[in-house]
């Protein structure tokens, strides 16, 4: 065990991570893992430790980076696990706590009194999968849970905690809000359920954290009760709590989320935007396209990865609107193609990429690291992330792709798209839909897989 005190050395993080998988992917994960809790939050966390344990004994933190958590609250002892020595290496900590440079998940703990701590918000694809492997498999040997293919890096860290701590303890952890509703993290809910420990989540005011595009919450899952109670709170702009009546706030509740499998054959369908690995150099502006010689058909076809630009209420996407708001306003535009040999101008564009520019873990996965799936053209496109009623949707008229954050949806006929294209007749969404980040709502595609079913399968 390496035990770090204040000014001790650190391990290497590239030989404590040989085994995670190669050190580019490592080297990502933990870029996307550097985020650090501001002061207020780590204070918010305590004083909700504070409201329901008197005395706090041993405190363990999961990813705990320079031993923030350890500055506050009252504690017998508290034992931070950080991975990256470089962290642990500007921590001052007080004499009853410590930081250990190593895995999180090196250790069998079952007695901590307390798991507190903001563990890292990493998507599924950006794993090291050697290290995914092996705690998806200890914590299904420990917990019984098998983790979604698809969960965040804090989905791990959060069972982590759970399985760390005594019979009666207490987990309180800065997590995404939406892990309340999202169906990658069924499992974990339906194991907290499962076990009746009672759920206070605290959804936590936009601006948190800069970087990270989503909204934040103070989750508290207490071990001690047994009455299965989940509440759900909004932290006002007074600093104060209010409670909600559902996850998303609304007395409706959150719109479901729909497998393809039970949704009707009849029924139109969404499917995500494309993402080729890395719109920055496989989507193209028109300044892009032109300076590279790239013709239109031959090289690239239309694409929109953003509704933003048009104005509510415009409901077709036709040649004009297309060169007004995207070919003409410098916005990326066209999708290279990747179903046809490339001609000798794609091959050079291609090959002009700096290799610094697609070092993605999706284009690193592929065989050849442009060479991804062409997308069908959709009837109607739709923005995934809305602020107003219902997301910004558009008839398709010019056969653009779907790609990031708009989705498109297939098999619907003109009356249908009419309908879909008008808010699906002015239906307000807006508190059914779990809060994203910067007051936008995200829709999921299966939530938009159900409003389609449920407005179109019997007609
Ligand atoms: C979101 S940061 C939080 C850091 C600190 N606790 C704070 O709140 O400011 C998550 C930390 O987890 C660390 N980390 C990621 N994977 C880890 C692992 N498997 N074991 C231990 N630490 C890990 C990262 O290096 C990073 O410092």
């Amino acid at each position: 065990m390496n035990i770090v005190t204040a000014g001790a050395a650190t391990q290497p993080v590239e030989h404590l991570t040989k085994d995670w998988d190669r050190w580019e992917r490592v080297s990502l994960y933990l870029d996307r893992c550097q985020v650090d809790t501001p002061d207020e939050l780590v204070l918010a966390a305590w004083a909700h430790i504070s409201q329901l344990r008197h005395t706090v004994g041993k405190v363990i933190d999961f990813g705990a980076g320079d031993g923030r958590f350890a500055q506050a609250g009252q504690y017998g002892s508290y034992t931070g696990y950080e991975i990256d020595g470089r962290r642990c290496a500007a921590a001052a900590l007080p004499a009853n706590a410590k930081l250990v440079n190593a895995c999180a998940f090196s250790y069998p703990i079952a007695d901590a009194d307390v798991a507190i701590g903001n563990p890292p918000f990493v998507r599924n694809q950006d794993l090291p999968s050697g290290w995914r492997a092996r705690v998806a498999k200890l914590l299904k040997d420990r917990t019984g849970v098998s983790v979604s293919g698809l969960a965040n890096a804090w989905q791990y860290f959060f069972l982590l905690s759970l399985a760390s701590l005594k019979a009666d303890g207490l987990c309180v952890l800065i997590v995404p809000y939406e892990w309340v509703s999202r169906p990658s993290a069924r499992a974990l809910r339906e194991h907290i359920i499962a076990n009746k420990w009672d759920v206070s989540v605290y959804r936590l005011i936009d601006t948190v954290f800069d970087s990270v595009l989503t909204t934040s919450s103070i989750t508290v899952v207490d071990k001690r009760s047994r009455n299965g109670d989940w509440q759900f709170f909004e932290e006002t702009a007074e600093g104060h709590y209010a409670l909600l009546p559902s996850p998303s706030g609304s007395s409706q509740g959150v719109i479901p989320y729909l497998r393809r499998s039970e949704a009707s054959e009849r029924s139109p369908r969404a499917i995500r935007g494309l993402s080729p690995g890395t719109q920055k150099v496989l989507t193209l502006t028109e300044g892009e396209r032109v300076r590279n010689g790239l013709e239109i058909g031959r090289d690239v076809v239309a694409c929109v990865t953003s509704l933003r630009q048009l104005s509510n209420g415009m409901a077709e996407l036709t040649e004009a609107v297309f060169r007004s708001c995207y070919r003409n306003a410098g916005e990326k535009c066209w999708l290279i193609r990747t179903d046809s040999l490339p001609s000798e101008a794609l091959v050079a564009y291609l090959e002009s990429v700096p290799k610094a520019d697609y070092q993605t873990s999706t284009c690193l996965e592929r065989e050849i690291w442009w060479k991804f799936k062409m997308p069908p053209v959709p009837e109607v496109l739709i923005a995934q992330s809305f602020k107003g009623r219902f997301p910004k949707a558009v008839k398709n008229v010019i056969s653009a792709r779907a790609v990031g954050g708009v989705s498109g949806v297939y098999g619907l006929d003109d009356d249908q798209s009419r309908t879909l294209c008008g808010g699906l007749d002015d239906v307000d969404i807006r508190e059914r839909v779990v809060a994203h980040s910067n007051g936008l709502r995200k829709i999921e595609v299966n939530q938009l897989n159900a409003l389609l079913n449920d407005a179109f399968a019997n007609q």
